[in-house]
């Protein structure tokens, strides 16, 4: 497997000369002057669109970001993961994610345990304890689509605040308490387990990789998933068990079924067509070519008001990477800074920022048609960035009232939002990440940068106890 530099690649100093060579140009312009631009740069994968024809590419841009994948070796890596390999280098595993979602029998066994739960009424508080992919996916299911059967509350903090929230009116007779963790060692989530237990609640199960440890401590059902599926791979195993319980089945298969048909169209499409790879390689042009290292993320779509939480973890637990797959300092930016909000709430907080403020920004709008009016904004939006008030005569305005434009932003226009275009969306993003990963030679599925921390803390408390 290639594991040299993007540094070494002729691709990258081609990219270098080809950035310089879009000093100058505007989106403006280049709209104006090139009327097959906003039909040529759109490409689709089942149930969505990727408008990408306001990024400040063009072809010879894609076709040199499409050489660099190349000379990486995307297909031997994008290969490699289909095929199980153990490309997860530091921690010597495979990437399960994909195999998760494609293992009927066991979403099956999922599927009838929840079931029971949801239809025997003996249940009437589902707390979730667990944090970040042990929280953040389950969690977004539930608040997407949540039907109500059941009351499904999450604690991923370790501050009392969460848990009392969450059990409050609650009777630990009616409570069906999920411990998901992968490891069954997280601090916080070990420490609300303890808590609970100790307040008499009795009816624990367990979504983990470390059935073990769940043994110890007492649960009645262990629900295992493998161990290589990472925490922010996990919605769709186990560790998505309160997003099931919150959904339901019929809705969570129909997640599942999203996330396999972008998986059928990463592994196949070529990469001109390839939506999550186009993202990716984007992504790379705006971050080490065009020096934006910031992203925003806008859902136009109340349901995915989530979204830019749990995708923050995704992108920058998996790329936020300084080491690259032989060790060696990588020398380049990796990934963005990843923030965001549901539209149009955004644009009545932080889009000033991104519409006039010096640091530039990339977006990506996801219009998923949830209203005519929600729509409108995103395009508008999208249109406000890229072509500024240029169009309207800017010169002439006030300073305060120009807008720059030149801002690159993706539209993501999706059928609908329902669980199925969940699942698409997050298994995009997914292979958007692995995409970049091969792009930049890092290793997408460990997260070493958040040990230190754990360890310095629990010195401190050692200390002080
Ligand atoms: O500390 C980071 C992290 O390990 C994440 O990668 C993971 O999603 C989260 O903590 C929770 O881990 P676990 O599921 O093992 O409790």
């Amino acid at each position: 497997m290639n594991t040299r530099s993007p540094l070494d690649c002729p691709s990258w100093k081609k990219l270098e000369a080809h950035a310089a060579s879009w000093r100058g140009a505007t989106l403006a312009e280049l709209q104006a002057g090139d009327a097959s631009r906003a039909r040529q740069m759109v490409a689709e994968a089942p149930g969505l669109r990727l408008d990408y024809s306001r990024q400040l590419a063009g072809g010879l841009t894609l076709r040199l970001l499409a050489q660099l994948a190349a000379e990486r070796g995307f297909e031997e890596w994008r290969a490699a993961l289909f095929a199980g390999e153990k490309i997860n280098d530091t921690e010597k595993r495979a990437v399960g994610h994909i195999a998760v979602r494609a293992d009927e029998a066991g979403f099956s066994r999922l599927k009838d345990f929840s079931e029971k739960i949801r239809a025997q009424g003996l249940v009437k508080r589902i707390v979730n304890l667990g944090t970040g992919g042990s929280d953040l996916g389950p969690r977004l299911l539930a608040d997407a689509f949540g039907d109500g059967a059941l009351d499904v509350r999450f604690v991923a903090n370790a501050d009392p605040v969460e848990l009392e929230r969450a059990t409050a009116g609650a009777r630990p007779e009616t409570t069906l308490v999920v411990v998901t963790s992968k490891s069954f060692a997280t601090q916080e989530t070990m420490a609300n387990a303890a808590a609970l237990k100790e307040r008499g609640y009795a009816n624990f199960i367990a979504a983990t990789a470390n059935a073990r440890e769940a043994r110890r401590f007492g649960v009645s059902e262990i629900l295992e998933f493998p161990d290589t599926v990472g925490g922010r791979y996990s919605v769709w195993s186990a560790a998505g068990f309160a997003g099931l319980l919150a959904i339901g089945g019929d809705a969570f298969s129909e997640f599942v079924a999203g996330g396999r048909e972008i998986d059928g169209h990463f592994r196949s499409a070529p990469l001109e067509g390839n939506v999550p790879a186009l993202m990716g390689m984007l992504g790379v042009w705006n971050v080490n070519f065009l020096g934006l290292h910031a992203h925003a993320v806008l859902p136009y779509a109340h349901r995915l008001r989530l979204l830019p939480a749990y995708l923050q973890q995704l992108e920058m637990e998996s790329n936020g990477k300084g080491v690259d797959r032989a060790g060696r300092a990588v020398g380049y930016a990796t990934a963005p800074v990843l923030f965001g909000a549901e539209g149009t709430n955004a644009q009545h907080s932080f889009m000033q920022q991104l519409h006039q403020g010096p640091l530039a920004v990339s977006a990506d709008f996801i219009d998923a048609a949830a209203g005519e009016l929600l729509s409108a904004h995103a395009r508008a939006q999208a249109d406000a960035l890229a072509y500024g008030t240029q169009a309207g005569g800017g010169t002439a305005l006030l300073p305060h009232l120009r807008h720059p434009g030149n801002r690159p932003s993706s539209i993501l226009g999706l059928r609908g939002c329902g669980p199925r275009d969940l699942g698409r969306l997050v298994a995009l993003y997914e292979h958007k990440v692995f995409t970049q990963g091969v792009l930049w030679n890092i290793n997408s599925f460990d997260q070493w940068g958040v040990e230190l921390g754990k360890q310095l803390a629990q010195a401190i408390l050692t200390r002080s106890s």
